[in-house]
């Protein structure tokens, strides 16, 4: 991938088998916080595969050696650094068994990385390299063998993979890489169910939490055995043990993670009531649980060679949740939701100096690759394989891979020659988008001669950091067709890119059509077409596609905020009609008019601009944003009172999508009538029946300047409840106004609830400064600095965290020189400070393009 990180990068092409297998490991753990021993013993012979009479080299980190042996004879080697070798001298030529024990200690573990605390439970989190931490091990995807674990603790909960066997004692049948290992000892409970799977095995399901936390599981539970479900029903896919456990754990790194039988979350993926989670939380949680439910086929059963090939287990377990999650909900509305989503994600970071293939050929520090593309480009490029193949053939695709690579650590290679062998095509080509990064720019143009209509499409790939060559990638493209008065003359058809160029003829028409292009968002491609604001309006009201007609009228804000920004453009008619059209639609869905009700992102904006060569000015961006926002509320201020009553949820509290919709409806429509008047959101912070409407008032009030007593009044409610203060602590700073953002910041940090340590926290702090754009990017500098300040601060004690959120710097390219020179100038400061992590250090030096 770069030339400039070789010095201790890991490239795809040193890919070699590992010198041994592993038939069977077997752990016991004396749990203590500060001297934890872990006795591993390991019966290993020698790989068939690989070259022979290698020494055999062992990963461990941090561990003490307290004692070596082979086949129960005492062994003296020293371990390094980074682990351990034994010289192929020493190494018998068949099976042996290795005996080590170690060291090590849990409380001080901070890196949440490894075997660690959390409020006085033992948790672990292993991939992608933890398991390093805990034992003496080839911490690598293909080496796969089965584990029996056992423990000692006085803790009553003890979990590891697979089948309880006895008090503290597990059995996986199952052979798994060191990635998913896990083990769990606390004082927890569990809030159990059942699930009789498609072959009749009963299946005993647990949620364990803190005792406090108990009353919190259902929505989990219920989205668990939805999922459960829904893998039988869709992909034939059956559960492989008679337990499924989830941990819910307060300090995690990351969402959660899919562990044999044990999957561990972060707590705010698991814990949900009314009156403590939002509708979005609710979403992300049965998205999550279903995620890490399906990586037991796509990830545990069929693993990665190695960690290149993350997305191969990434990429398809996020297009099956988005799948799931649009199957239980409304599939467009959940299109929408992931497209704007991958825009403001990874379209951002393929544009940027972080930019990397789906599948990478280099890293220096694989958690940095946990990345949206990975998981969110890596999925789209599924969804583009299934519109190439088409559905049936996508099913048989799946169905060989799954009989074909059970059991087996595998590549993107073996997943393409699936697809190749069940379905005839040829996907050489197709190979680019997992290859090559960067985001395809295409360019529509057209005419209309004689009856025939012509569409020419000409793709553009821009360079990214070490790729200045790019090949033209295969694009499926969905269109259709309108005629002026709304009528479909050609319904969704797809055309396929495999050129620079192309041109596409329709005969027969007695109109010029007005194209309705990449439906359902077809490819993860930027689309520049020359679109009239009528022709905008009239795909907005008629389209049959709901993708593009919610499209339409984010084209229709997007040109309006624009022309605002760059030319001072009154607020056009146009647009302010066809949304107001679109809001009065009674038989739209809820949710659709809410997404359409929604201005672009003040980011998403300074994106926009960038790529049509402008310079963003954060400022300018934000008061437009205003701008437009009063002036749609005054235009829809008659129906205002009326929309706002009519979508008022009855009843009692359903986390349905059907009432989330009322809900963000609702919401959308309070926040316009509070640019006018903000007594009504006043009262909807007031009677507020769920969090949903209580914290969305709330972001309402402050959002227009007021809303301090409600901020008081949700402190005292809800300052013993971690993650309803973890929204209290973020919102503020999200809705602060942009020349008080860095301020309420630092202010926060020094509220005596700012535990900085908690990634939760840190992140509902320090991420919700980096999402304000006008305050983080605001001309002082003084949220570039306050950002870095943490970033030094967090590495020592957290290095996976704080890389991750370096990438709030990913975008300084786009802006001005003066801003340029004060985000550059920070990086080389974090660049500087002595002992900084291969985490950090490695973001800073491919954002500083080293
Ligand atoms: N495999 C987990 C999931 O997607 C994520 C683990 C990420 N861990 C990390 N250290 N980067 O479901
Ligand atoms: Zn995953």
């Amino acid at each position: 991938m770069t030339a400039h990180i070789a010095p201790t990068a890991i490239l795809l092409s040193d890919y070699t088998p590992f010198s041994h297998l592993i038939d069977h490991v077997t752990l016991h753990f004396t749990l203590h916080p500060l001297q934890t021993r872990v006795s591993a013993r390991l019966s290993l012979r020698p790989n068939p595969a690989a070259v022979q009479g290698q020494d055999l080299r062992l990963d461990g980190e941090n561990l003490s050696l307290l004692s070596l042996a082979l086949n129960g004879k005492p062994l003296a080697h020293a371990p390094d650094e980074t682990g351990l070798t034994i010289p192929a001298a020493d190494l018998p030529n068949g099976p042996f068994t290795l005996e080590t024990e170690v060291e090590i200690s849990p409380q001080t573990n901070t890196s949440l990385d490894g075997l660690y605390m959390s409020n006085g439970m033992y948790c672990t989190q292993c991939e992608a390299q933890g398991f390093r931490k805990i034992t003496f091990y080839p911490d690598r995807p293909d080496v796969m063998a089965r584990f029996d674990v056992t423990m000692d603790t006085d803790l009553p909960t003890q979990l590891s993979n697979g089948n309880p066997t006895g008090p503290g004692a597990w059995h996986d049948p199952w052979p798994k890489p060191a990635y998913l290992f896990a083990l769990v000892a606390g004082d927890l409970v569990a809030h159990t169910d059942h699930f009789t799977t498609l072959s009749g095995r009963r299946v005993t399901l647990n949620i364990y939490t803190r005792a406090g936390d108990a009353h919190k599981c259902a929505y989990a539970m219920d989205s668990l055995i939805r999922s459960m479900r829904w893998d039988e029903q869709v992909y034939g896919r059956e559960y492989d043990l008679d337990i499924f456990n989830i941990v819910a754990v307060d300090d995690f790194n990351m969402g959660a993670m899919e562990n044999k039988g044990l999957n561990i979350f972060n707590s705010k993926l698991v814990l949900a009531t009314p009156d403590t989670a939002t509708d979005d939380d609710y979403a992300r949680i049965e998205a999550v649980i279903a995620h890490e439910y399906f990586h037991n086929w796509t990830g545990n059963r069929i693993t990665c060679r190695d960690w290149f090939q993350l997305c191969l287990k990434e990429g398809l377990t996020v297009y099956r949740d988005q799948q799931f999650s649009g199957d239980m909900r409304s599939a467009p509305v959940k299109r929408i939701e992931d497209v704007l989503a991958l825009r403001a994600r990874q379209f951002r970071e393929d544009g940027g100096p972080l930019a990397h293939a789906v599948r990478p050929d280099s890293y220096v520090e694989i958690n940095n690759f946990y990345t949206a593309t990975i998981y969110e480009k890596g999925a789209e490029v599924i969804g583009m394989l299934k519109t190439l193949v088409g559905d049936a053939a996508y099913a048989d695709a799946l169905n060989l891979y799954f009989t074909r690579h059970d059991g087996h650590a595998a590549t993107i290679e073996d997943w393409l020659q699936v697809f190749t062998d069940a379905t005839g095509h040829d996907l050489t080509q197709f190979k680019h988008w997992y290859t090559q990064a960067g985001t395809p720019h295409l360019t529509l143009t057209d005419d209309f001669k004689n009856g025939t209509y012509t569409l020419y499409i000409k793709q553009n790939n821009p360079t990214t950091p070490g790729q200045p060559h790019k090949d033209p990638k295969v694009i499926p493209i969905a269109l259709g067709l309108l005629s002026t008065s709304g009528a479909e003359v050609l319904p969704t058809t797809i055309l396929t890119l495999t050129q620079a160029e192309h041109s596409f003829e329709f005969p027969n028409l007695t109109a010029k059509p007005i194209p309705s292009a990449l439906r359902g968002f077809s490819a993860p491609v930027v689309l520049h077409q020359t679109q009239s604001n009528t022709d905008r309006a009239i795909l907005l009201a008629h389209d049959t596609d709901a993708f593009n007609k919610c499209e339409a009228g984010r084209a229709l804000a997007k040109s309006a905020l624009t022309d605002h920004i760059l030319h001072q453009t009154p607020t056009p008619h146009d647009w302010l009609a066809a949304i107001t059209a679109v809001t009065r639609e009674t038989t739209l869905d809820p949710a659709f008019r809410a997404l359409t009700l929604r201005l672009p992102s003040d980011d998403d904006i300074a994106q926009t601009l960038h790529a049509s060569g402008h310079i963003p000015d954060p400022a300018a961006i934000h008061a437009a944003r205003r701008t437009l926002q009063t002036d749609l509320a005054n235009h829809l201020k008659p129906h205002l009172p009326s929309l706002i009553a009519a979508h008022q949820t009855p009843g009692d509290f359903s986390p349905s999508a059907i009432a989330a919709g009322h809900r963000a409806f609702r919401l959308g429509l309070l926040s316009l009538m509070a640019r006018i008047d903000t007594a009504p959101a006043t009262h909807a912070y007031q009677n507020a029946k769920s969090m949903t409407e209580q914290l969305g008032a709330l972001a309402i009030l402050l959002d227009n300047g007021m809303g301090q007593p409600e901020l008081a009044q949700f402190h005292a409610q809800w300052q013993n409840d971690r993650l309803v203060m973890d929204k209290w602590f973020g919102l503020q700073i999200s809705m602060a106004a942009p020349d008080h953002a860095a301020h309420i910041t630092k202010f926060l940090t020094e509220h005596a609830d700012f535990d900085w340590k908690n990634p939760n926290r840190f992140r509902a702090v320090i991420a919700s400064l980096a999402a304000n754009h006008a305050g983080f990017h605001h001309a002082s500098g003084q949220g570039y600095a306050l950002l870095a300040d943490w970033l030094i601060k967090l590495d020592p004690v957290n290095p996976q965290t704080a890389a991750r959120m370096s990438t709030a710097f990913e975008t300084w390219p786009r802006y001005d020189q003066t801003r340029q020179t004060l985000i550059r100038n920070e990086l080389s400061r974090i660049r500087q400070t002595p002992n900084l992590s291969r985490n950090l250090g490695e973001m800073l030096d491919r954002m500083l393009g080293a």
